[in-house]
């Protein structure tokens, strides 16, 4: 679907200065789509498309933690991602290996501290020994929180948290019960919410944390996405009036 986002006319510079460094999202969550289209238009193979789409990942954690954005969270493999043809899954599995491997050392010189969602029992084992040992070496960055939703599926979080539940009566569960055993019940919900390659969908991504997310959908496939396209969508989120339901903007309501 193609959509009409005027700022995007904007060079990186103008859109930096209109960027209102007061009221940042405290929490970002992308859906990184269209690899495999960048990846076609090039007659590349499907692979140097999610290759080039680690490129914009790094570019993306750069610009947020230069802005001041305390969390940002990728969707890097939903569960639907498992139905993949088993070559895809592999190489797509020794890239996220190769960058947790690479990043490590970048990740805490700069304070950054990588978190992960998802049913993460599912990832082959040796990436998830990687996992950990990246979200370890990294559990006292204090710049920046970086999420990646591996394996992660927004109904199936549900179901673990509803599954996780101790209590006696079904009547007593209230909403902060669920929000306390989702897989990161300490980090802030999402207050934007970008999807790049023009697709007006969610699926099934952070479907109970986006409850009051602004939405940000840009044309740009995953690759080419860049710090313009951040900014961008953090001046559009800045322009709206967020009412949480009410009438009023909300105190506080940061944008
Ligand atoms: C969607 O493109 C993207 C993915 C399924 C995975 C995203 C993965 C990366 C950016 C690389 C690995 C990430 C990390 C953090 C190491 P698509 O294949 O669905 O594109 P298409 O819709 O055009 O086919």
């Amino acid at each position: 679907m193609e959509i009409t986002n005027p700022l995007e006319e904007l060079s990186a510079d103008e859109l930096l200065a209109m960027v209102d460094r007061d009221r940042l999202p405290r929490h970002i969550a992308v859906i990184m789509d269209g690899n495999g289209r960048w990846a076609k238009e090039r007659k590349f193979p499907r692979i140097r498309g999610h290759r080039a789409g680690i490129k914009a990942v790094r570019g993306c954690i750069t610009t947020c933690r230069e802005l001041g954005v305390p969390y940002l969270t990728l969707y890097a493999f939903s569960m639907e991602n498992w139905k993949r043809p088993e070559r895809e899954i592999k190489g797509l599995m020794k890239l996220l290996k190769e960058y947790l491997i690479g990043e490590r050392e970048e990740m805490l010189e700069k304070g950054i501290r990588l978190r992960a969602i998802g049913r993460l029992d599912y990832l082959p084992e040796d990436v998830r020994a990687v996992l950990d040992e990246t979200r370890d070496a990294t559990a006292k960055g204090t710049e920046m929180t970086l999420t990646l939703a591996l394996s992660y599926g927004g109904r199936a979080e549900i179901v673990d948290a509803v599954k996780s539940l101790r209590v006696g009566n079904l009547e007593d569960i209230g909403e902060e019960d669920i929000s306390e055993h989702m897989y990161a019940p300490d980090h802030p919900d999402p207050d934007l919410l970008v999807r790049t390659s023009g697709e007006m969908r969610i699926s099934n991504f952070l479907l109970w944390e986006i409850a009051y997310a602004e939405i940000y959908v840009t044309n740009v496939y995953w690759p080419d996405f860049d710090a313009k396209h951040v900014y961008a969508a953090i001046v559009d989120y800045q322009r709206r009036e967020r009412r949480f339901g009410g009438v009023t903007p909300a105190v506080g309501a940061r944008g």
